[in-house]
Formats: C-alpha cells, sequence, structure tokens
C-alpha cells in the first residue's frame, strides 16, 4: 500500500527550510473528518514558534511553496494546510491493490510465524456457559484471527476450569440423587441441579460437606471410581460447550485445563522455595507482593491445597516451554485484574523476563436492562437459547424482505449468531454493555446483519453485472461520491494493525460498520450499472467493497452470506 501520508510530509519537508525532520511532520499530520478539508492537514501552527509567524501566515506562504503535483489541491484554511488526493490516481491505485491482493489485503509478516497461545472462553465443568464465557470466546477467537493475519501463530488454548474441590461435592451429590440416562440427556442442566441440591442440603446435613471433601480427597489420589466420574462429567460438559463453539464456528487448539497442571505444581513451588520466595503466613505459603502494590499470591492453603494462581504459574511455564511464545494472551473478565497482576509479578520475581510478555486481555460485564448478571441471583442468559433466539429473529427478518431465498435455515443460522457475537465485539472489549436480542438483529443501524446485508448487496450488484472486473485494467474513479468509500478500503490495513495493537476487534466491527454505511450512501447517490467508460471502475469498487465487508468479518468471526 502506497503510504500517503508520507507523501504529504514529503511535500511540506522540501517547502520548509529544516526546521522540522520529515518524520516530526509526518507526525503531526492529521486526518480531517470533514471531507471537505481534504484527505490530510498538516497544522501549520507547528512552526509557529520557530518562525515567529502569526499561524495563519504561515500556512498561506508555505501552501505557495509547496509542489503541488499529485495532489488534486493544497489550500491554506486558516492556520491548516489541506491536501487533497488525486481522487482518480489513488483510486486506481486503491482497487488495483484490494483485487489483487483480494482476502490478503492487509496481510502482515509482523508476527514471523511466532506462537501465541490465547487462553480464552476456559468455561468451568458443570456449569452453563455464561455470558462472561461467551465474550471471551468472541474475543479471543477475534483477536487469534487478527494476529494470524498479522503473520503470528496463535493457539487457542481453553483452560477448562475442570478440577476442585466442588468436584467432590458433585460426585456426592451424584451418588446420592444422580442418574446417568438425565445426564446423558441434558448434562449440564443435570450436573448443574445436582450441584445446588446439594448447596440446598448441606445447610441442614453438614455431614455432606466431609464427604464431599473425602470424594475429593479420592480424586486427588486417583482413586478408580472418582476418576472415572470426573473423566465422565467433563466429556459430557464438553460436548454441550462443544454445540455452542460448532455454531459460533469456533475451535482450539488445546484444552488443557486446570487438571492438567495438577503433576506441574510441585516444581513451581519448589522454584518458589529454591529462590527464597515463599514465606508463612497464618500456616499458608504465599508471595509478598507489596513491592508491586498488591496483595500476597497465595501459593499453598494451610490444608496443602494449592490455588488457582498456583497453577496459572505452571501453565504460564508450561506454555513458555511449549510454544517459545512471542506473547501469552489471557482473554478473561475484568474482574480477574489483580489475579493477572499477581501473576505477572510473581513471574517476574522467579526471574523470568518474558513475563512481561504476558496480557491480560480484559473485558466488561453484560448486563440486562442495566443489571449485572450473575449465576447466584439467577439472572443468567444461556447462550444456547440466545442463539436460538436470535437466528429465530433473523428468520422472521429474511421471510420478509427475500421470501424466495435458498437456504433460509443456513442463511437466519448465520445472520443470527452472526449478530450474537457483532454485537459483542463492536463494543469496546472493557465497556459494559447491555444486551437487548430484538436491537442485536436488526438489519438498520450499527448492526451485524447491517453488515452483513450490505455485503450481500454488494454481490447481488455484482451478480447483476454479470462482468468480472480484471485488476490488472482498473482505471480510476472520478465520482466524488465514491471518495469516502475509497480512502476507508485504503484504511483497511492500518485499520487492522491498530486493532492487533490494542487487543481490539471494536476497532474492526466499528471500521466495517463504517464502510457499509459509506458503500450504502454512494449506492444511493450514484447509479453502478450503467453502460459508460467508468462502469468497470465501479464494479471495482463494488467488488473491492465485497472483499473488505467479508475479510473484515470474517476477522470477527462473523460470516458473510452471498445473498440474504
Ligand atoms: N475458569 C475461569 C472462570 O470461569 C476462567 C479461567 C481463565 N484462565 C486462566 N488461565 N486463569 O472464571
Amino acid at each position: 500500500m502506497k503510504d500517503y501520508k508520507q507523501q504529504v510530509a514529503d511535500a511540506v519537508y522540501q517547502a520548509i527550510d529544516g526546521q522540522l525532520s520529515v518524520e516530526e511532520i509526518a507526525q503531526k499530520i492529521e486526518r480531517p473528518k470533514d471531507l471537505k478539508l481534504g484527505d490530510y492537514a498538516f497544522p501549520a501552527f507547528v512552526l509557529a514558534k520557530v518562525l515567529r509567524k502569526a499561524p495563519q501566515m504561515i500556512a498561506k506562504e508555505l501552501v505557495e511553496k509547496i509542489d503541488q503535483t499529485g495532489f488534486e489541491k493544497v489550500e491554506a484554511v486558516g492556520p491548516y494546510i489541506n491536501f487533497f488526493l488525486d481522487k482518480e490516481l489513488v483510486s486506481q491505485e486503491i482497487l488495483t491493490e484490494v483485487l489483487t491482493e483480494k482476502e490478503h489485503f492487509g496481510d502482515k509478516t509482523t508476527g514471523n510465524k511466532r506462537q501465541v497461545p490465547i487462553d480464552m472462553s476456559s468455561p468451568n465443568i458443570a456449569k452453563p456457559m455464561s455470558m462472561g464465557h461467551l465474550r471471551s470466546t468472541v474475543i479471543g477467537n477475534s483477536i487469534a484471527l487478527l494476529m494470524e493475519k498479522s503473520g503470528y501463530q496463535p493457539v487457542k488454548i481453553n483452560h477448562l476450569g475442570d478440577w476442585g474441590t466442588q468436584f467432590g461435592k458433585l460426585m456426592r451429590a451424584y451418588e446420592l440423587w444422580g442418574s446417568e440416562e438425565e445426564v446423558k440427556n441434558d448434562p449440564i442442566n443435570a450436573l448443574l441441579g445436582y450441584y445446588v441440591r446439594f448447596h440446598k442440603e448441606d445447610v441442614e446435613n453438614p455431614e455432606l460437606d466431609d464427604e464431599a471433601r473425602e470424594w475429593f480427597r479420592r480424586l486427588e489420589a486417583g482413586d478408580e471410581e472418582a476418576t472415572r466420574l470426573w473423566k465422565w462429567f467433563r466429556e459430557e460438559s464438553l460436548k454441550a460447550f462443544t454445540t455452542v463453539y460448532d455454531r459460533l464456528g469456533i475451535e482450539f487448539d488445546s484444552y488443557n485445563g486446570e487438571a492438567f497442571y495438577n503433576d506441574k505444581m510441585d516444581e513451581v513451588v519448589e522454584i518458589l522455595e529454591e529462590k527464597g520466595l515463599l514465606k508463612e503466613s497464618q500456616g499458608a505459603q504465599i508471595v509478598d507482593l507489596s513491592e508491586y502494590d498488591l496483595n500476597p499470591a497465595l501459593i499453598k492453603k494451610t490444608d496443602g491445597a494449592t490455588l488457582y494462581i498456583t497453577r496459572d504459574l505452571a501453565a504460564a511455564i508450561y506454555r513458555k516451554r511449549t510454544y517459545d511464545f512471542a506473547q501469552s494472551l489471557y482473554v478473561v473478565g475484568n474482574e480477574q485484574s489483580n489475579h493477572f497482576k499477581q501473576l505477572k509479578a510473581v513471574l517476574k520475581e522467579m526471574g523470568y523476563d518474558w513475563s512481561d510478555d504476558i496480557h491480560h486481555i480484559p473485558f466488561g460485564l453484560i448486563t440486562q436492562g442495566g443489571k449485572k448478571l450473575s449465576t447466584r441471583s439467577g439472572r443468567v442468559i444461556l447462550l444456547e437459547k440466545v442463539l436460538d433466539d436470535a437466528v429465530a429473529l433473523a428468520k422472521e427478518q429474511i421471510e420478509a424482505k427475500n421470501p424466495t431465498l435458498a437456504d433460509k435455515e443456513a442463511v437466519a443460522e448465520a445472520v443470527g449468531t452472526g449478530a450474537v457475537v457483532f454485537h459483542d465485539l463492536k463494543n469496546e472489549r472493557l465497556n459494559n454493555f447491555d444486551f437487548d436480542l430484538e436491537e442485536v438483529v436488526r438489519f438498520e443501524g450499527e448492526t451485524g446483519p447491517y453488515v452483513q446485508y450490505s455485503h450481500a448487496r454488494a454481490m447481488s450488484i455484482l451478480r447483476k453485472a454479470q462482468k468480472t472486473v480484471d485488476p490488472a485494467k482498473i482505471s480510476g474513479l472520478s465520482d466524488p461520491n465514491a471518495w469516502e468509500t475509497v480512502r476507508l478500503l485504503g484504511e483497511f490495513p492500518e485499520t487492522i494493525a491498530r486493532a492487533v495493537a490494542e487487543y481490539e476487534p471494536s476497532v474492526i466491527a466499528k471500521y466495517a460498520i463504517h464502510l457499509a454505511k459509506a458503500f450504502n450512501k454512494y449506492y444511493a447517490h450514484s447509479k453502478i450499472l450503467v453502460e459508460d467508460d467508468q462502469l468497470e471502475a465501479r464494479l471495482a469498487l463494488v467488488q473491492s467493497v465485497a472483499v473488505v465487508l467479508k475479510e473484515a468479518l470474517r476477522l470477527l468471526g462473523v460470516k458473510a452470506p452471498d445473498e440474504m
């Protein structure tokens, strides 16, 4: 991609007397929001101090000295110099590049094929997957796709919550009230039911807790029956989770959960001991982190049981050894911020420099009617139900808009699930947001279906045109109505880079909305399918929009049906 900003910086540099370097100029150049102010603007007031002149003056004088070749015009407006790119030339360059590279437009090799484990989704066995886990799943998946586009090799790890004393309770509950049938039919609900019942009954029968502890002890000791039950519960739960993952089109590279680190924690404790980092505090083993302004990390409880962070220490070390990662990412809710600060701090204390490559990628909560969702309050939204409802709503709208569409079921599934995913990703990840299904599945407004619909509209124009565009023979587009769309197409590569740098899929989602809007505006103003000498150029634009919208949606994990 030609660097148009650099072209502007060079032009300014040649007109001044070395008061600023080209790099300094490039840093000051702005991208005006209003197209009437040009494509780039140089704030001449940054020279006011050295030149001891009024900024307006500077702008006026400088504009006379600037070589305007390659620009449509360059003009001084107040203290700014506005640069207008040559639309015909630039549109030709951008459209040629998009259609030559197609879905590879915007690919980078920044990552040098280095691996990046991404800890994502990570629901807890025998419990329903919550909307929080959904957020982690879709944000993590999009970040994985973005990293891959930047030349990294993402490794999607589902760090399942598959160990802990709750399994003792579950086993005792199953022993008392469980049925194999029930679990097989509806694993999550059956297991959750036993667990909930256990917590009701142990209020009156505290001996239940001792029995549960005994079951967990058996599990830890590798007892055959306990292990069989644990494996079975894990498998059945995973099957249920997988139906959701399948619908979202998400696969994992590893399901190594908490249990996987059972035999890897002793080493961690040994290293901590060797390095003199372990301290005793009220019978428990801790690492003091007051130097980091953090609470101590609790490594081993009084009863010798290891904790969540101990497992995560073992996991971090394991991942470094296994993947020799460039970065190691954890897409986990904001409420675990302190946990990850502690994790990084302990690793740092252990002398691992690579702890700086560990990044917690936090996200906010999904609320409903402004209220928090929580398992305890019973205010949980069940994921499958949400997806089913979204698909049903999408289907209604498709029936109304396009009753003869072939393959309605598949399109409705893509639009409904896509809508839920897109809605999640268009919000900056740290923001809390409200979930209102009707809002999410609307075909107008800033929604996934709107972007999908815009893509389908572009595809339908191309079908009607019955002409393929030869990327080697694209001529420039002179229609000023097309300019905003062309410019946005050219910004796709830098948009991806920003999304990657900030681990922020919303950058892509907002971009896709922006591009869809610009394209629809263009389509409303200009006739596309008219036989004249600009027809091919217009088709090249439509095809480029289709390519980039589809790729933007793909990076979010959302499908783009050709028709809807
Ligand atoms: N299972 C945990 C939960 O649901 C999330 C695990 C996140 N990953 C990690 N490596 N700690 O809260």
